[in-house]
């Protein structure tokens, strides 16, 4: 598809960056004042930021900005340990006044390109609305599990987690910005995205008035061993008063932890604050060992949230980087209208790991489409579940039992980062 009449794709650099924030601002719904309206030029990576601009009067003034997105320039855990080239979409917003005219598809195409120009194998994304981005091949690659937890939630000990220190401060770039860079670059899970540039970083710490709602400024807990920083979270306390006295709600925006002692220590800091009756926090895995040292489980009101959404951008390059469960030998047919280059019919052979895909003739033994491929790519979702839900098709018998068993994943893939 081409850009729409009366519009063209530009690039940006942050001289513009007050009409970036004015087409999300009202894309997103919101206000920031005055102080904090350069918050942009640190966040984006300019380099990667595109816009559509009126080319035509019979849209609006000639030149104005009528969609924008950007995309960060990530480095993903895949299974194996092993790294993956990642294009993170971020900041899409079409302007109200251009909505439904096809801006949003044509920037997904120019993301596309871009990104696979870059030799970037997947885009991955947080969605605002969960339907947007499936019609574009985003599959849900990972689900996580929030919690509500009560006052000094009730956890079975852990030897050794009291020793840990903590500190707690005020979030800030120069003070602690290098201190969780180092606790995320030691995350091995599927789907976590390791290192951080200092637009991430940016990102991660901002804290603008116009989102706290009433709460207190961006804190910090971060949790050492010795003088290793082994945990942290970024989180802000809102008090409150019920009839029977102080009903205050932790909400934590992120965390990361290098161990389950660490992971232990974090939440029963940040469950027992003086004044706050319940701790908000999500990104747990359904394998994180803190469930099962939680002695009310169902106390901590479990909700299931969807974090991850990853579309595999070039078939060859996305499957040959991950490492591989089982052995397969698998003929792959998937449907791909967006990207032509991923459609077809691809050869899956996968040995001690590691796997080679190549393009074939031969009948497909399974058919997927790029949102199941996006879905099933990071482990979390089996072939098999798929399957199930009849999202895939199975053309050879036990076909698809060999895909699941070679994409399985030791570990629940997961991401922290809301970007
Ligand atoms: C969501 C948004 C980007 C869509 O932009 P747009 O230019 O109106 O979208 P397009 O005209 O290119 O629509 C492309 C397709 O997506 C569909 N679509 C667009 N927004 C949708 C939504 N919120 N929910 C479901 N489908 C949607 C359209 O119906 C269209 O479908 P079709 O191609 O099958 O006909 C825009 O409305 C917006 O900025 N919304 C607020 C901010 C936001 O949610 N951004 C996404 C952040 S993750």
């Amino acid at each position: 598809m081409s850009t729409p009449d009366g519009y063209r794709r530009v690039s940006i650099d942050s001289s513009r960056a007050s009409e970036v924030l004015h087409v999300d601002s009202f894309a997103f719904a919101f206000t920031v004042p005055d102080k904090d309206r350069d918050f942009l030029t640190q966040i984006l990576p300019w380099e990667r930021t595109r816009a559509i601009e009126v080319a035509d009067a019979s849209r609006g003034t000639v030149g104005t900005l009528a969609a924008v997105h950007a995309s960060f320039e990530f480095g993903m855990q895949v299974p194996g340990g092993h790294q993956i080239p990642t294009s993170g979409l971020t900041w899409v917003g079409v302007h109200p006044g251009h909505r439904r005219r096809g801006l949003l598809r044509d920037m997904i195409d120019d993301h596309f390109e871009r990104s696979l120009g870059r030799g970037e194998a997947v885009s991955i994304l947080i969605a605002a609305e969960t339907e947007i981005y499936q019609r574009f091949g985003y599959g849900l690659a990972t689900s996580d599990i929030q919690m509500e937890l009560g006052r000094s939630v009730g956890l079975r000990d852990f030897p050794g987690a009291d020793a840990l220190i903590v500190e707690i401060d005020t979030a800030n770039v120069d003070r602690h910005g290098d201190t969780m860079r180092a606790v995320q670059a030691r995350q091995t899970r599927p789907g976590m995205v390791t290192q951080w540039d200092s637009h991430t970083v940016a990102d991660v710490l901002m804290d603008l008035d116009a989102d706290r709602d009433g709460a207190e400024e961006l804190r910090i807990a971060i949790v050492r061993d010795g003088d290793e920083p082994v945990a942290w979270a970024l989180f802000q306390r809102k008090l409150g008063w019920g009839s029977s006295g102080p009903d205050g709600r932790t909400r934590v925006r992120m965390w990361a932890s290098t161990s389950p002692a660490a992971t232990h220590r974090l939440v029963k800091v940040l469950t027992d604050f003086d004044l706050m009756s319940t701790t908000v926090m999500r990104n747990f895995t359904a394998d994180d060992p803190l469930l099962l040292r939680i002695k009310d489980i169902r106390g901590a009101k479990l909700a299931v949230r969807d974090m991850i959404w990853l579309r595999v951008l070039d078939v060859p390059a996305a499957l040959q980087a991950r490492s591989y469960a089982a052995d397969c030998d698998v003929a792959l047919a998937i449907t791909d209208k967006q990207l032509p280059g991923n459609e077809g019919t691809w050869r899956i052979r996968a040995s001690e790991g590691t796997a080679t895909v190549t393009r074939t003739d031969e009948p497909a033994d399974v058919t997927v489409a790029a949102q199941e491929l996006g879905a099933a790519y990071l482990g979390g979702t089996t072939f098999a579940q798929l399957h199930a839900a009849a999202l895939v098709s199975e053309h050879r018998p036990d076909a698809v039992r060999d895909l699941s068993r070679a994409f399985a994943c030791e570990v629940a893939p997961a991401g922290n980062l809301f970007f």
